[in-house]
């Protein structure tokens, strides 16, 4: 397989086309719950707003495919993405076979992503119902709100000391790892002594801080709003949660789980040995003493 360009290859400004005319292909109300089952399994889909998952649906068209048929040859210029509504699809790398889709999934996402050829040839193996979506729409719709998530996440993790030293382009994957996780008021994010597994950044909302009184009571310590981060040490040590943290205004949050951080990052230890110093403050400050700061990963 090719090595894959960047996602933002071509220069792409997110507010060039803020003009473009919608594309509407007229559905029943039937046909758009299907399709928007048939998107919620790509997880391209997951970031869009609602807006923008409307755009998509009102975007896409029908197109009928019989037993035989190549939707996509390896090599070509990419037209189209297709969600499958019906029917077998089998894939080729190299006129080697490699997938078969039985009846749901997507495909042809790759060249539109990433400006390169297709990848892979793709062969009707029944007859078949697929929706398409068109290029323009496809790079105007995922990549305008993949280039937006990006900047703005890209601030969130300017604002963490810890993250200081590293490099912009390490900044950025992880930007692009972010997932974005909802929370009602009243609901408990983690508990004190939970397993720490990753960082929130607070793109929306109120979060408090608490922990327990003597008295099985509980105390707010801290009061964190819009762009206020929590649970950053959780990407360096193995310590429980030292506090918890509960919901006090609905709630959009940044989530940015340990295995990702280390998948992207390497191990962390190294990361933080660039700014160790002021980091050791802080744990020292948490744990209350050098010595007691026995597990860190
Ligand atoms: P694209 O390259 O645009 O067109 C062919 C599509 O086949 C590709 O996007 C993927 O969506 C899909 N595909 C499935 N399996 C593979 C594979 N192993 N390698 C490349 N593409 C694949």
């Amino acid at each position: 397989m090719n090595r894959r360009k960047s996602v933002f290859a071509e220069s792409y400004n997110p507010d060039d086309d803020e003009t473009d005319e919608r594309t509407v292909y007229p559905k029943s109300n039937q046909q758009r719950a299907s399709l928007g089952e048939a998107l919620n399994d790509s997880i391209l889909f997951k970031t869009l707003e609602f807006e923008q998952m409307e755009e998509v649906l009102d975007a896409m068209f029908e197109k009928k495919v019989y037993p035989g048929d190549y939707i996509i040859r390896q090599g070509d210029d990419a037209d189209n993405f297709y969600v499958i509504q019906t029917g077998t699809y089998k894939v080729f790398v190299d006129d080697v076979f490699v997938k078969i889709y039985n009846g749901t999934g997507s495909f042809g996402e790759l060249a539109l992503m990433y400006n390169t050829p297709r990848q892979a040839t793709v062969q009707a193996e029944t007859a078949g119902t697929l929706w398409a979506l068109d290029r323009k729409t496809f790079r105007r719709i995922i990549l305008k709100s993949a280039v937006r998530r990006r900047n703005l996440f890209e601030t969130l993790l300017d604002s963490v000391p810890m993250l200081e030293s590293l490099k912009s382009s390490e900044r950025m994957n992880l930007a692009d790892a972010l997932v974005t996780k909802y929370f009602n008021t009243g609901e408990r994010i983690f508990e004190k002594g939970d397993r720490s597994n990753g960082m929130y950044f607070i793109e929306d909302g109120e979060v408090s801080i608490r922990v327990y009184t003597p008295d099985d009571g509980e105390i707010e310590i801290k009061r964190l709003g819009r762009g206020d981060y929590f649970g950053e040490l959780s990407l360096i040590t193995n310590k429980a949660r030292a506090a918890s943290a509960a919901v006090v205004k609905p709630c959009k949050l940044a989530y940015l789980d340990v295995e990702t951080f280390e998948r992207l990052l390497g191990p962390c230890r190294e990361i933080m040995k660039r700014n160790i110093d002021q980091y050791e403050n802080t744990l020292v400050e948490m744990f209350g003493g050098k010595d007691k700061i026995t597990d860190i990963r």
